[in-house]
């Protein structure tokens, strides 16, 4: 029998091996993934540097290539984002897992993969290199590299320094790949509808293959505050934060430790929970054994008078903000629902999480969505497109909620937006595609589609008497006149009555015709 070859692999290499799981399963997915990653790149960086973010994309076809069913692909993406000091352009995108967000604060990007892979991904079916330019104010610096896959690192071809006379801040991206557009154009756009519906300080613009204009405007300059790092919560730590924390920190002793470097530990607090854990609060960090170590951490589980973790480092969209995103993208009009609730902060894990729903019907939403219900899937504002039966949302809004106590049934068009943000979305994979199943996240979600949804009932049953009336008024209008004629020969008189107050008001537009209803009867009564 040979004997095994053992050997060890980069990160890179790794990823390389394994592409479909960070969303690069094949040449549309990849189309889609790369313009994902690198949009969501760029929006992080326009909301650190607190400005809205003006986004451009363009894909266009390399030269002219044969009808095959993939092409070469050239992928732009532009931004006045915070940029990056040179010194960093290398890494982070030809490093997998080098990233400037790693800090506990809600953001888009997580692993410090997505745009690495990206890069990567054209790389080995173009052989092409990245071409990043950046400045974060002074010079513009312009990078030319590929990635070491095999060391994991970055192999720097060109750097050119500019100067920037007009000051110009933020990043540009390019690079190519092989890619399938045809299959994923749909997917795309939707995928930019949908960023613009929960970014709505956003402008997007994109150019596709075709040349064809995509402009996605801002609807509003207001951003939602920035959130804030913030220091581990006691319930969300395990044994090698400990110990990284430990290694890291001075502290004179245990008690100090503990209100140094978590969240919402004061005196009083690390004195109960040092003498739950058995543990001297004047003993040094330093000086835990192994065992303290295990028996902190699972002391933390039981001790139940934690504070409950902040929530200053989220950044939910907020309800005036993703009515005018969901208002704009979906064109709804005054007659139309809409609801949004943005809820108060909820824990799993001790990770702190936010979620935000919202529900709409009405007529834009039969002429647009059909009957049944539509779902907008968000986490950390970006759109989940694939596998919406695999995520929790969808269970939350199809399985868990009761419809028809809410006067829907399978002929009303219902559009439901969930977004879930928090410091830690539970992804099912470094795709973020869906989110795994989290009982207090299905709980937090449910109960918000179930608020938002509170005025659907009273608003359907508002519309269908309505519409009675509506058609009621309808044949009203339609023998109205010929009753005045005859009315008016019956009793003698030479010309009928005027019936154009009362025609007016009938023919008015819905929203108005309760307003009118009343009119009609008013003018009726008057003339009685
Ligand atoms: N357009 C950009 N503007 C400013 N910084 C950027 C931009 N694109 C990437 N970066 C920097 O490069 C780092 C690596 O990006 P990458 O997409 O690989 O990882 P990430 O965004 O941190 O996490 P994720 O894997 O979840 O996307 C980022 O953390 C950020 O610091
Ligand atoms: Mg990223």
């Amino acid at each position: 029998m040979s004997q095994p070859e053992y050997q060890s692999i980069s990160p890179s290499d790794f990823f390389y091996r394994n592409r479909e799981i960070a969303g690069f399963s094949n040449p549309s997915r990849a189309t889609y993934t790369a313009v994902r990653e690198l949009i969501e790149n760029s929006l992080d960086a326009c909301e650190a540097r607190i400005v809205p973010p003006d986004i451009f994309l363009r894909i266009s076809e390399v030269g002219d290539q044969k009808d095959t069913e993939t092409k070469i692909y050239i992928l732009r993406v532009e931004d006045n984002g915070t940029g990056l000091p040179a010194e960093h352009i290398p890494r982070a995108f030809a490093q997998v897992f080098y990233g400037s967000k790693y800090e506990l604060k809600q953001a888009r990007g997580t692993f410090g993969l997505g745009g690495t892979m990206a890069v990567l991904y054209g790389q080995i079916t173009t052989h092409k290199p990245v071409q990043v330019t950046s400045s974060i104010g002074g010079e513009i610096h312009e990078f030319v590299m590929n990635i070491d896959i095999q060391n994991n690192s970055a192999n720097v071809l060109k750097h050119n320094v500019k100067a920037n006379p007009t000051k110009w801040q933020g990043t540009a991206v390019e690079l190519q790949m092989d890619g399938d557009y045809s299959r994923i154009m749909y997917k795309l756009i939707e995928y930019l509808k949908q960023t613009a519906m929960v970014v709505p300080y956003a402008d997007i613009t994109y150019i596709d293959p075709r040349g064809r204009l995509y402009k996605f405007e801002r609807g509003t300059l207001k951003m939602p505050p920035l959130p804030e790092s913030v220091l581990p919560h006691p319930h969300g730590v395990d044994v090698e934060t400990f110990k990284r924390l430990i290694a890291s920190k001075k502290a004179k002793d245990m008690k100090q430790f503990m209100m140094d470097n978590f969240q919402g530990v004061g005196t009083i607090t690390a004195e109960r929970f040092l003498k739950l854990a058995k543990i001297n609060p004047n003993m040094s960090p330093k000086k835990l054994t192994p065992e303290d170590l295990v028996r902190i951490v699972r002391s933390t589980k039981e001790y139940g008078d934690f504070k409950r973790p902040i929530a200053t480092c989220l950044s939910p969209i907020g309800e005036e903000l993703l009515e005018t995103g969901i208002t704009k993208e979906l064109s709804l009009t005054e007659e139309d629902y809409i609801k949004v609730v943005t809820r108060k902060p909820s824990t799993y894990l001790g990770y702190p999480f936010i979620v935000e729903a919202a529900v709409s019907t009405g007529r834009t939403i039969r002429k647009t969505h059909g009957s049944g219900i539509t779902l907008y899937r968000f986490a950390n504002r970006i759109p989940l497109l694939f596998d919406e039966g695999s995520g929790v949302i969808w269970k939350a809004a199809n399985k868990n909620i009761n419809w028809k106590t809410y006067s829907v049934d399978s002929d009303t068009p219902l559009v439901i937006v969930v977004h879930v943000c928090s410091i830690k979305i539970p992804y099912k994979s470094v795709g973020k595609e869906f989110m795994a199943d989290q009982p207090e996240v299905e709980k937090e979600v449910t109960n918000a589609i179930r608020e938002a949804a509170r005025g659907v009932r009273g608003y359907i049953r508002r519309r269908s008497r309505i519409q009675r009336e509506r058609r009621r008024l309808n044949i009203f209008a339609q023998f109205l006149p010929k009753i005045a004629e005859f009315s008016a020969k019956l009793a003698g008189y030479d010309e009928p009555p005027d019936v154009e107050p009362l025609l007016e008001a009938v023919s008015a537009t819905l929203p108005e015709v309760e307003e009118n209803i009343e009119e009609v009867s008013r003018i009726v009564e008057s003339s009685e």
